[in-house]
């Protein structure tokens, strides 16, 4: 038997997401805070003849099992940067929702970096790593990183964030995706309709003091009074059910709601264990998405566990 290496990465939640205007690259500045919650893929890397990519799960017809795929990007990347052939079949199982604004082809590009690095015994440092990551697209440093981090530029320029204990979250993930930079696109729209979407007509983006306050001290209500997305709007208006999602959340307790990154999946903040499992139970029960999952972070990032 050949031998393999699991890697095991999660999802996240951007618990702020602050949009600057419109860069001249296309890009937009972020202060962000990304948040990794206990929602996993697992990228196995084996040799092989040739560079290949296989996707099991629900969903999985939805991810591209070509060389397209970020995470066969990953390993294309960091074998050129090494000299030498990405010879290696990529197994990808997926769990986090696709297309869903919580970063799952980031992350399984994050989990081929590790995986390859370690197979090939390439020893890269954590900053080489993060470097070739931010190259293959902006949240994919996060995912190597885990836990919870303000995220700067394009999102790619992290700092840790302390954090006390862990938060209850539920995820109601939506029938189909959308595209980021569709989101990003209406936001722009959006904005030039009450003025400008230029780095000039919008504020610097910049963290909340009472976000990072909140995190610091494990204060779940606090906490969910500070979520906030600027690409909400965006969002919304792209897909309009996604009202209801939030609505139901909401009213059956959640102490924070938000639509996770560029979305559909909605993120619902909740006290503690038991008020997460009721506000699930109503959200499966109001017909206004696909699936609830149950959750805590902040998790590690992307991690060797096989
Ligand atoms: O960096 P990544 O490839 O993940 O970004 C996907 C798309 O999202 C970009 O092409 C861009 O349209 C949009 N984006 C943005 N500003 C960011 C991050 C992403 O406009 N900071």
């Amino acid at each position: 038997m050949s031998p393999s290496i699991t890697v095991r990465v999660p999802a996240k939640v951007n618990v702020q997401l602050a949009v600057g205007g419109r860069r001249a690259d296309g890009y937009h500045g972020l202060a962000t805070v990304f948040f990794a919650v206990g929602l996993y893929d697992e990228v196995t890397v084996a040799p092989a003849d040739r560079l290949s990519v296989t996707v099991e799960g629900t969903d999985a017809q939805h991810v591209p099992a070509d060389p397209s795929n970020l995470a066969a990007r990953a390993a294309a990347l960091l074998a050129a940067r090494h000299g030498i052939e990405p010879s290696v079949r990529l197994h990808i199982a997926k769990d986090v929702p696709v297309a869903g604004g919580m970063a799952g082809g980031s992350a399984d590009a994050a989990a081929a970096l590790v995986g390859c690095d370690a197979l090939w015994g390439i020893g890269s440092s954590p900053a080489e790593l993060a470097a070739l990551a931010a190259e293959l697209g902006s949240d994919v440093p996060f995912a190597l990183l885990g836990g919870v981090a303000l995220g700067e530029g394009r999102g790619e320029l992290l700092t840790p964030v302390p954090v006390s204990g862990s938060f209850h979250w539920v995820f109601a993930v939506a029938d189909g995706g959308l595209s980021t930079p569709a989101v990003y696109t209406e936001c722009d729209r959006l904005r030039s309709l009450r003025g400008g979407a230029g780095e000039d007509d919008v504020p610097a983006p910049a963290a909340d003091p009472a976000l990072l306050a909140a995190l610091r001290d494990g204060d779940a209500v606090a906490l969910g009074a500070a979520l906030g997305n600027d690409l909400q709007a965006a969002a919304l208006g792209l897909r309009p059910s996604l009202a209801a999602t939030l609505r139901a959340g909401s009213d059956a307790g959640a102490i924070g709601s938000l639509v996770s990154g560029s979305g559909p999946t909605c993120a619902f903040l909740a006290k503690g264990a038991e008020d997460a499992a009721s506000v699930a139970g109503a959200l499966a029960a109001s017909g206004t998405c696909r699936e609830v999952r149950v959750t805590e972070g902040p998790v590690s990032g992307a991690t060797v566990v096989g």
